[in-house]
């Protein structure tokens, strides 16, 4: 399973790339409004930093503004994938950049019809957001189950990416139904690391050794 950082922070970025377990970044319009930067600017210094994609959003509504936009971020660097709205300008836009060999993240994926229609216009990625689904009382990872058995159907390229993570259990059980990637707020991906048990094991493992006056170097 791959790990995506949803973030445009590029301190948080480059911290995390240091771990060795970030194999993309995901960013979109608020997420560049939260970072205070150029959009142009910040999406290049992450392309830098991580050798898997970085998605970039359009922030146009019609698909020849779409891949105007589109024909500038791909600019930018050699690790781009663009990310359009599940609309249908966003997925003319994803077949005509498909064809192309570019790969796209379609984004705002909220059920699995659209998730259909996102495999068809050729995406590399589709975006469902189990958190924001979650928050209106539909489960979102019942999303990603009826999405991995319909593409599993039909022997769909498109990568599962799982988005709007809110927490570990998300992670865990995106990774149980066999999701593809999943893109991880920073806070999530330190938070994989925790359990109380780990830290109450290390503390006594440190205070016995500690008593045997020993030293490994
Ligand atoms: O990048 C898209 C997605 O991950 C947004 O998540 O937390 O704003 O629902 P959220």
């Amino acid at each position: 399973m791959k790990f995506f950082i949803d973030t445009a922070d590029v301190a948080e970025i480059k911290d995390l790339a240091a771990t060795g377990l970030v194999d993309g970044v995901t960013t979109n319009p608020s997420l560049i409004a939260k970072s205070g930067r150029p959009i142009l600017e910040v999406i290049k210094e992450i392309c830098g930093v991580v050798d898997g994609p970085v998605s970039a959003e359009v922030t146009a509504t019609d698909h020849e503004t779409m891949m105007k936009e589109a024909a500038l971020l791909l600019k930018l660097a050699d690790n781009i994938a663009i990310k359009v709205p599940l609309t249908v300008d966003g997925l003319k836009t994803c077949k005509a950049l498909s064809d192309d060999g570019i790969q796209v993240n379609v984004t705002l994926c909220f059920s699995a019809g659209q998730a259909l229609l996102a495999a068809k216009a050729g995406a590399a990625f589709i975006s469902p957001f189990v958190g924001r689904l979650d928050d209106i009382g539909i489960n979102g990872m019942d999303l990603i189950a009826d999405i991995a058995d319909i593409y599993a159907n039909f022997d769909f390229d498109t990568e599962i990416l799982v988005a709007s993570v809110r927490g570990p259990q998300h992670v865990i059980d995106a990774a149980k139904l066999g999701a593809d990637v999943a893109t991880l707020p920073p806070a999530v991906l330190r938070a994989l690391y925790n359990h109380p048990l780990t830290d109450k094991g290390l503390d006594a493992f440190l205070k016995d050794w500690a008593k045997t006056g020993q030293s490994i170097l």
